[in-house]
């Protein structure tokens, strides 16, 4: 008997975007897991959850950061089984994770090893306020209108890809840019559309910043940070 695997989207990082759905489906779960990073530290999803549930009831799930495949994968599987072993007495695993759980999430690594695992587990995701979302409304901008086309990509996927969608697309947003944001604000300088870029970091979350991007050059970003380009000039300040 194969139970049931919800990914629950919680928002970026502030509790309020937690939607009523996600929390309803958290608090019925039988189980409830949260990614934590290596470092140990307490991740964003668990301390959105920790401000509704009580900590007794989260379980944390390793995941590793680093850029060595065979740890992650090691982390994902061990991660699935743990997964499976209350799913398969047919228990309900919500599994937080920030933002939306179909937007670059620990989540679909999860749910594809646990398919593996399980292959008659019922996978469902409850969706989530993006950074992007969140960040757009905390500064003002306006991410489309009419016939305009949104690109949201990874710097991780590097320059090139940047650049094709800063020439092509009216809005682009990056994510992933982190420890590399001088290269996507130069890469950005570069096709004319730092003018009216805002960047956001730590969202709803202790030492938050929300700034333009311009203000940005010459300084480091932070892993959970923002672009977002727009072709108007966003109303920031
Ligand atoms: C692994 S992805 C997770 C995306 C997430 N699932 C979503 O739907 O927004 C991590 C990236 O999301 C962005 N991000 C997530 N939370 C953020 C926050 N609180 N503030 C700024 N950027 C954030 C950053 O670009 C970060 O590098």
């Amino acid at each position: 008997m194969s139970g049931r695997l919800v990914g629950v989207g919680v928002g970026p990082g502030d509790p309020e975007l937690l939607t009523v759905k996600g929390l309803r489906v958290l608090r019925e779960a039988d189980e409830i897991f949260v990614p934590v990073a290596d470092t140990g530290e307490v991740g964003r999803a668990e301390a959105t959850v920790r401000e509704y549930l009580e900590e007794g009831r989260i379980r944390r799930l390793l995941f590793a950061l680093s850029d060595d495949t065979e740890a992650r994968e090691r982390n994902w599987t061990n991660a699935a089984r743990k997964v499976s072993e209350h799913l398969q007495s047919g228990r309900t695993c919500a599994f937080a994770t920030i933002g939306d759980p179909n937007v670059y999430s620990t989540f679909t690594y999860l749910a594809r090893t646990v398919r593996e695992l399980e292959p008659d587990v019922e996978v469902e995701t409850v969706p989530g306020i993006t950074a992007l979302q969140d960040l757009a409304s905390r500064s003002g901008t306006v991410l489309l209108e009419g016939d305009e086309r949104l690109a949201l990509l990874p710097f991780t996927a590097g320059e090139e890809p940047l650049r094709d969608a800063l020439a092509g697309f009216e809005t682009v947003v990056c994510y992933k840019g982190g420890s590399r944001l001088a290269e996507v604000l130069r890469v950005a300088e570069g096709g004319g559309r730092l003018e009216g870029a805002v960047y956001g970091a730590r969202l709803g979350i202790e030492g938050e910043e929300i700034v333009s991007a311009q203000e940005m050059i010459g300084r480091e970003g932070t892993y959970l940070s923002t672009v977002i380009f727009t072709r108007r000039s966003s109303e920031l300040g």
